[in-house]
């Protein structure tokens, strides 16, 4: 296994829901270590290219609007296998299948409001990373 960096959302409703420390503090007992972060309040043309790939989506429209609600916390996560790893962390993108203790499982309350997004591939991660920091806000810690 490698070290991987990967990106993660807490979205919307996991701000509003005040899990903030709670996810980021699951993420660093799983050794995934935030290596960038940040604060934002995504406009709508951000999300709609953030999720570009889903723009034939029959849930697209939805998922902007509720992507650009409210604040969403952007972060690099570090760590051996961080792809994978974080996914795991996140259990199911449906709430009602991810397994126990997941993230989703815990926090979320739909297929939609899923509290975490991370990327599904080293190839996606490279590119979500690139969409919110540039080479010199990402630190590493390995
Ligand atoms: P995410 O991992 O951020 O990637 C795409 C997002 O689209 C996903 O999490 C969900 O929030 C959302 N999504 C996926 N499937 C559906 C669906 N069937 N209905 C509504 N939203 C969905």
């Amino acid at each position: 296994m490698a070290i991987q960096q990967t990106l993660s959302i807490i979205k919307p409703d996991g701000v509003e829901k005040n899990v903030i420390g709670k996810v980021v503090g699951r993420f660093e007992e799983e050794g995934l270590v935030p290596v960038a972060m940040r604060m934002v309040h995504l406009s709508q043309q951000e999300a709609e290219g953030f999720y570009a790939v889903h723009r034939e989506r029959p849930f697209f429209g939805e998922l902007v609007e509720f992507m650009t609600r409210g604040p969403v916390v952007v972060m690099v996560l570090e760590g051996e296998d961080a792809v994978a790893r974080n996914r795991e962390v996140m259990g199911a993108t449906n709430p009602a299948e991810a397994a126990e203790g997941t993230l989703r499982a815990l926090y979320a309350s739909g297929i939609e409001e899923n509290t975490v997004h991370g990327s599904d591939s080293e190839e996606n991660a490279a590119k979500e990373i690139k969409y919110f920091f540039s080479d010199v806000q990402v630190f590493s810690r390995s």
